[in-house]
């Protein structure tokens, strides 16, 4: 059947984007965890290891003075924590979000101290070694993230409003963090950048966003044959696309994979950190 021009341009994004969505069917959060949380990828004794890195960056931006407020939101959690364990001591309130159940729930399954979540010990212990608290203070970290999280919500970078309507003030978030969300749920460059627009109506004006993501990276495993494409950004798109967004860039790190992070779970060459500051 024939379409009139008007009526092409919704469906030919909404396919792209539903695309992706059939993808995320077969995402197993115990396979992705070990996949990316365990060595080497999350070794502790090596700080060219990519998630002593990743908490060093957090760690730094959370502590330059200038970030803090009341409520901090990551967008597309995942089944992960790492990313809020510096955040949680500067905000009276932490808002999880992630667009497939398996995650929420195994979220709240750590947060419910159950039976077989996974175990963040080694990165509680890790930040507060960060932050100059010795190791033995994990406990009392662990206990104030359990305080904070108040809500774990679903999220769809992908609609104008991600979230559940009045699931925030109206004047938005103080801060938000997103790691490995967007970029792995876009089919291209332009919807990247209209995700990142979307997700930026949750922060309020002068607040800040913590970007983290992959960068030359076109799959990722989300479990076993579960090979999720990614849309490969290099830097220059990162900074064009939060300045399109409306974003003064604050930092940007790089980290170049050694060889031996590469690891067969996903074709990733580095990994960008942001910081900027919504206009
Ligand atoms: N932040 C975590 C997980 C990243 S994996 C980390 O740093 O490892 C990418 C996440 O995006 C998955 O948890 C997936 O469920 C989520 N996701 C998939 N489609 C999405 C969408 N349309 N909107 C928001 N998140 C989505
Ligand atoms: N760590 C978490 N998610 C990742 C991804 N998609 N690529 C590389 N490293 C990751």
């Amino acid at each position: 059947m024939e379409r009139g021009k008007g009526e092409e341009k919704e469906p030919c994004l909404e396919d792209g984007v539903a695309a992706m969505a059939r993808c995320y069917r077969g995402f197993n959060p115990t396979a992705y965890l070990q996949y990316n949380y365990t060595p080497p990828r999350a070794d502790f004794t090596r700080p060219d290891s990519i998630v002593p890195w990743k908490l060093a960056c957090l760690h730094r931006a959370f502590t330059e003075g200038d970030v803090g407020g009341e409520m901090l939101v990551d967008v597309g959690s995942g089944p992960t924590l790492y990313q809020v364990l510096s955040g949680c001591e500067k905000f009276g309130r932490v808002v999880l979000t992630d667009f497939l159940d398996v995650n929420r729930t195994e979220l709240k399954r750590w947060l419910g101290e159950e039976e077989g979540s996974f175990d963040w010990t080694p990165y509680l212990q890790h930040v507060c070694q960060l932050e100059g608290r010795g190791a033995s203070a994990w406990q009392e970290k662990a206990a104030r993230l359990r305080s904070v999280v108040t809500e774990i919500l679903p999220i769809d970078v992908h609609k104008p409003s991600p979230l559940p309507a009045g699931s925030l003030p109206s004047s938005g978030a103080d801060c938000l963090v997103s790691s490995f969300c967007l970029e792995s749920v876009s089919p291209d460059l332009a919807s990247f950048t209209r995700a990142l627009g979307h997700v930026s109506s949750l922060l309020r004006p002068g607040g800040h966003l913590l970007l983290i993501g992959a960068l030359g990276e076109s799959y990722y495993m989300g479990g076993p044959g579960v090979r999720i494409p990614v849309v490969p950004l290099d830097e220059a798109q990162v900074c064009d696309s939060l300045r399109a967004s409306g974003y003064t860039l604050l930092h940007l790190s790089i980290y170049t994979l050694p060889p031996d992070m590469r690891v067969g779970v996903d074709d990733v060459t580095g990994i960008f950190f942001a910081k900027a500051r919504k206009a």
